[in-house]
């Protein structure tokens, strides 16, 4: 089989790894890709959003299945453009991935199927005042999310009643543009998160893949700003069996039964962006894809073969296909450019990765250029990724690899998985 993987950084470095790994693959193709990809397929410099040249790339290389790594694609109706060619898609429809795409819908939703969210009320220019009241009723912090895609930096947390009511105001006004046009605000929820995948074909059918939690900030402890992810970690200790099956009869059959009863197709992948708030598992995201860095670390717990897998969701038939996975623990950590998330140099040099021997260094920004040479292109750079018999001894082999690995004013967190190793300690 013939596929085209969308997208181009560490998530589709792992996506493709696996791939790669499948006796049912002929060729992959990937668009755009980057510095690394080529080491499981062919990169192909095109758009995510070009549909009309994904088309006729399809039409030319016999492509059988499209996958797509990222949500934009998808939110701007991948599937549907596609659902009568003789192509699969392994995606939602643009109605499912409105889950991702509006904020506001993905609360409508939760709160139509009885799942377990945080209580909110969304806001638009004219209800500007409503909203205020709302804040004020509140308990801090508060939490805004721009209903819309904001590249991962449309939700504010802020401390203080005014300041809040401020933002609301200034997002209402187009601080992300359309996307914050209307506004979700909700109550804060306390408690450890962590990132569930499931993998649905459509028909009711589903599997979970190993349950990953991701490090979100830049500084170590949880300090600094928001990035798209410095490392993750799989399993989650707290993710047990007893949290599991809440989270399967609370949120994932009704996240399905409700797809279905809407008349939504959805084949592919649905991320639960879950937090434990006392034992008892909420939502507070969806998204339509796989995470990043998560995927980094999952995919090296997968036994079965992906491609087996994507190819019977996108079919509407998982049927009774398992979903194999190693009890070993995987970690990834992510080496990121000086001044990210800020503004970053680009085009520096990156050197060592011959010498890295005990974990997998998934490309993320990086790049081939003119003269060959492997160069920083993006924030964040190389996932490094391990298996070990430990979180620990997974992050040690991260580590040392990292060491080896060099470009100038490279960074990463030393502190990944540190609290879920705390966590660990105090059970035993
Ligand atoms: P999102 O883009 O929805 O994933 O939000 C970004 C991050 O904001 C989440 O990963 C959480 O860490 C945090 N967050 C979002 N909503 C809430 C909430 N209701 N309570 C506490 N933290 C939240
Ligand atoms: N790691 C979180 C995300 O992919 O959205």
């Amino acid at each position: 089989m013939n596929i085209l993987l969308l997208g181009s950084g560490g998530r589709e470095s792992a996506l493709a790894w696996k791939m790669a790994q499948s006796p049912l693959l002929d060729k992959l193709f990937i668009a755009p890709g980057n510095g690394g990809t080529s080491q499981y397929g062919t990169n192909v410099a095109m758009s995510p959003l070009d549909f009309e040249a994904i088309d006729a790339f399809v039409t030319e290389n016999g492509i059988d299945m499209i996958v797509a790594g990222n949500e934009d694609p998808l939110v701007a109706g991948l599937y549907d453009y596609f659902e009568d060619k003789p192509v699969k898609v392994c995606g939602p429809s643009k109605a499912g991935a409105a889950l991702e795409g509006s904020k506001d819908f993905a609360k409508r939703f939760m709160q139509a199927n009885g799942i377990p969210t945080a209580r909110y009320r969304s806001f638009n220019a004219s209800t500007l005042a409503e909203g205020k009241e709302f804040l004020a009723s509140l308990n801090p912090p508060y939490v805004l999310k721009a209903d819309g895609l904001a590249a991962g930096k449309g939700v504010l947390i802020i401390d203080s009643l005014e300041e809040a009511q401020k933002a609301l105001e200034e997002m209402l006004a187009g601080m992300f543009g359309k996307s914050s046009a209307t506004v979700v605000v909700e109550e804060f929820l306390s408690g450890i998160e962590c990132s569930v995948f499931v993998l649905t074909d459509g028909e009711g059918g589903y599997r979970v893949l190993p349950v990953a939690k991701d490090y979100k900030r830049i500084g170590e402890g949880d300090t600094g700003l928001n990035t798209g992810g410095m490392g993750a970690v799989s399993p989650v200790i707290f993710a047990d069996e007893e949290f599991m099956a809440k989270v399967d009869a609370r949120i994932i059959k009704p996240t399905i039964k409700g797809l279905r009863d809407a008349g939504i197709v959805y084949r592919g992948f649905i991320f639960l962006g879950l937090i434990n708030v006392g034992g008892e598992p909420m939502v507070i995201e969806y998204n339509v894809r796989m995470g990043d860095p998560e995927t980094e670390a999952v995919m090296l717990r997968v036994d079965s073969d992906l491609v087996e897998l994507l190819d019977a969701a996108a079919s509407g038939a998982l049927g009774d296909l398992e979903l194999r996975h190693s009890p070993d623990p995987a970690v990834t950590v992510m080496m990121v450019s000086e001044g990210y998330p800020g503004s970053y140099p680009k085009g520096r040099e990156i050197t060592g990765l011959e010498s890295v021997e005990e974990s997998i260094p998934f490309h993320a920004g990086t790049a081939v250029d003119a003269d060959g040479r492997l160069v920083t292109s993006g924030g964040r750079v190389i996932s490094v990724s391990s298996t070990g018999k430990d979180i620990a001894d997974a992050l040690a082999k991260s580590y040392r690899s990292i060491e080896k690995i060099k470009f100038d004013g490279k960074y990463s967190r030393r502190d990944i998985g540190a609290d879920l190793m705390a966590l660990a300690s105090k059970k035993n």
